[in-house]
């Protein structure tokens, strides 16, 4: 089975294409000529999955998938959420959102957090979506330096360290984006048979 993946990570796509299996045959927005912004305009990081499958699906006529990811934070009442990416202006800046992050806290005891990711899968326009979910809180400095986003502000519920001070193999046993693909590529085993 062919399936678009909407992403140009070529990271992501290659880390799936080997859980997957070579029953399916996995390919970038690059692969199918996709070179323009794919428009992520929901309010829900649901919405947006689906906003981006169906796009694929509708315009390229590609079975295909699309993810969405948050952080959560209770004290912020889900905020950034489906912002993070932006929450501290246009430029994406991962320090400017962690410093803002920190300091919205900065007086708040309740630290708790976690990280969302939404799957949207859409097979011949079907939709199924799967969710994959880390609990963890907000530290109140910044501890490592590998990962990205948010991670070095992250500590998940279990552990003494912050995403960022993990290797790039350990996060990825308890991450939200691999509990989220676990379950698509179970599904997808599923469906073929294999
Ligand atoms: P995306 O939907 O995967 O593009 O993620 C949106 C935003 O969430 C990113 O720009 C990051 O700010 C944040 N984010 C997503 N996944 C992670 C992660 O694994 N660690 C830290 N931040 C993340």
């Amino acid at each position: 089975m062919e399936l678009v993946f909407a992403t140009n990570n070529l990271h992501k796509l290659e880390e799936l294409q080997a859980l997957l299996g070579s029953h399916f045959k996995l390919k970038s927005l690059k692969d199918i000529g996709c070179n323009e912004d794919i428009p992520e305009e929901q309010p829900t990081l649901e919405g947006n999955a689906r906003q981006k499958a169906f796009f694929i699906f509708n315009n390229y006529g590609y079975n295909c998938f699309a993810d969405d990811t948050g952080l959560e934070i209770d004290a912020l009442e889900g905020d950034p959420g489906v912002y993070s990416a932006r929450y501290a202006g246009e430029a994406k800046d991962p320090q400017a959102n962690m410093n803002k992050v920190m300091h919205q806290l900065e007086k708040i005891n309740n630290r708790k957090a976690r990280f969302r990711t939404v799957i949207s899968l859409v097979i011949n326009s079907n939709e199924k979506q799967f969710e994959g979910i880390v609990e963890g809180e907000i530290t109140r400095e910044k501890r490592g330096d590998s990962g990205f986003g948010y991670d070095p502000v992250f500590m998940p519920e279990g552990y003494n360290k912050t995403f960022a001070e993990m290797s790039m193999k350990e996060k990825n046993q308890i991450s939200h984006r691999a509990r989220a693909v676990q379950k698509l590529v179970e599904y997808l085993r599923q469906i073929e048979n294999i």
